[in-house]
């Protein structure tokens, strides 16, 4: 029987038991259920609203069917539409009157909102872990690859050498950033919807102060109406996951190109990568590309719930039951992703050869030779173009500019000297770009230990 049987003469059909519900995805909220309706009982009892007798018996009972839910022996009635109604009722069949009385003064529209937002600051804060898990996976193959060199990009063409390190480490900041909305999603969701009843507060002399402190909530919500219809805290976790994940999409879009024969920057290990069932000789990178694919979906997930708020009357609709389960999609598949890439990383075997090899071509050298020239008083705009055209001879015989004789290099500019080779030299020209966050060993040694000391201890 509904709880709200009283005024109703018909009992809802299977077919809307089963569309009305939001059991199957609320269930995992169990426990903050519980935390919740343990801390307004002894609430209510404080307050002289029932008995600490009734308020003992309402502890004991939750405890028992939290009990019984973590040994999997709670049996779900899909006639409980959700989480809330499941533990209630099952409650009041256990202890009676005492049970009844656990709603007084409160709604699910406050409790919904007080478990999800107790589960969220838990999900962010173990999505934090995750994300810490793989900045230490990047920094430790930065540090374990210091000397690599590799072709740097723009528009996917050879642009400038950089070190290997340095470019993981780029990863590291985004993940960082990400880190710091994630928090910012935890902090959001650190507030107490509690005793707000269904939309506007309740005659019960409720101490919101004292359920905000038990349940560790920051602060309790001023204002009931936003505090039942406010799921901002979701669309800022949504959206942290989405942007990390579209952090991981990229890193991966590169792990793929880099796994790729035509590159062969690096092996992923066997644990990380899948066969054909009909070519035997291949290795596809098949969890890079599984992370690049769930991003769509994580960030589908913010657009749905944005779409769902939209033009929502105040207070609680039942729109919003469908808060939840992109909610809980987006954190649980950017935790997956955040492990799954750190595995990736820290399993991963590097080819320094390969990269030096491509670093090779494609002329990388080509803006200190301009440099070169610049410095020695030449003006950069036609230094520009004398490099310009050297490039344009090492295309047409097909060589690059370190395979230039010095007289190839005077036949352009009589600037050019035997220290022209020094110019050309990849270590030397990675290791020029000493500015704060460049590419140059001391630089990215000097950013190393500042991604480090970011991680907490
Ligand atoms: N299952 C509901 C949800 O997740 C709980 C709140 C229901 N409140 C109501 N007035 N129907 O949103």
């Amino acid at each position: 029987m509904a709880l709200w049987s009283g005024r109703f003469e018909e009992s809802a059909n299977a077919f809307t038991q089963r569309f009305g519900a939001s059991l199957p995805v609320d269930k995992r909220l169990y426990r903050q259920d519980i935390q919740g309706s343990k801390a307004h009982a002894a609430m209510l009892a404080d307050a002289g609203i029932i008995t600490p007798e009734d308020a003992a018996a309402i502890e004991e009972g939750l405890d028992g069917i939290q009990a019984d839910i973590e040994r999997g022996v709670f049996a779900f009635d899909i006639n409980n539409e959700d989480i809330h109604m499941s533990i209630e009722s099952e409650l009041t069949a256990r202890i009676g009157d005492a049970g009844a009385r656990l709603h007084t003064g409160r709604s699910r529209n406050d409790q919904v909102a007080t478990d999800t937002r107790l589960y969220m600051k838990e999900r962010a804060a173990q999505l934090m872990d995750a994300n810490v898990r793989l900045r230490k996976a990047l920094i430790a193959q930065a540090e374990a690859n210091m000397d690599v060199i590799m072709p740097g990009c723009t528009h996917l063409q050879h642009a400038q050498p950089v070190l290997f390190a340095h470019h993981l480490l780029a990863y590291t900041w985004m993940l960082a950033r990400d880190h710091g909305r994630l928090a910012q999603a935890r902090v959001a969701a650190d507030a107490n919807p509690l005793g707000a009843a269904a939309l506007a507060g309740t005659t019960y002399p409720l101490d919101r102060f004292a359920t905000t402190e038990a349940l560790g909530f920051a602060r309790p919500i001023p204002n009931s109406l936003d505090a039942v219809s406010d799921r901002d805290f979701l669309l800022d976790l949504i959206y942290a996951c989405s942007v990390s994940c579209l952090h991981l999409s990229r890193l991966c879009e590169e792990l793929i190109l880099w796994s790729s024969a035509e590159f062969g920057f690096i092996t992923l290990s066997d644990a990380y990568s899948t066969g054909s069932s009909i070519m035997p000789q291949k290795k596809n990178p098949d969890f890079a590309e599984l992370i690049r694919g769930k991003t769509g979906r994580v960030v589908g997930n913010l657009m749905a719930l944005m779409m769902t708020l939209k033009a929502l009357p105040l207070a609680y609709n039942k729109d919003m039951q469908e808060d939840k389960e992109g909610a809980l999609d987006a954190a649980d598949t950017l935790e997956d992703c955040l492990i799954c890439a750190a595995g990736m990383l820290e399993t991963m075997t590097v080819h320094p050869d390969a990269m030096m090899a491509q670093a090779k071509k494609g002329h990388l050298a080509a803006t200190d030779v301009a440099d070169y020239l610049a410095k020695k008083g030449m003006p950069f705009r036609a230094a520009h173009e004398v490099v310009g055209r050297l490039v344009l001879t090492c295309e047409k015989r097909g060589c690059n500019l370190a395979d230039l004789a010095l007289e190839d290099f005077q036949a352009e500019s009589p600037l050019f000297e035997e220290d022209i080779v020094s110019a050309l030299d990849l270590r030397a020209i990675v290791d020029a770009r000493t500015t704060y966050g460049g590419t140059a060993t001391s630089a990215v040694q000097q950013q190393l230990q500042e991604a480090k000391s970011l991680l907490p201890t």
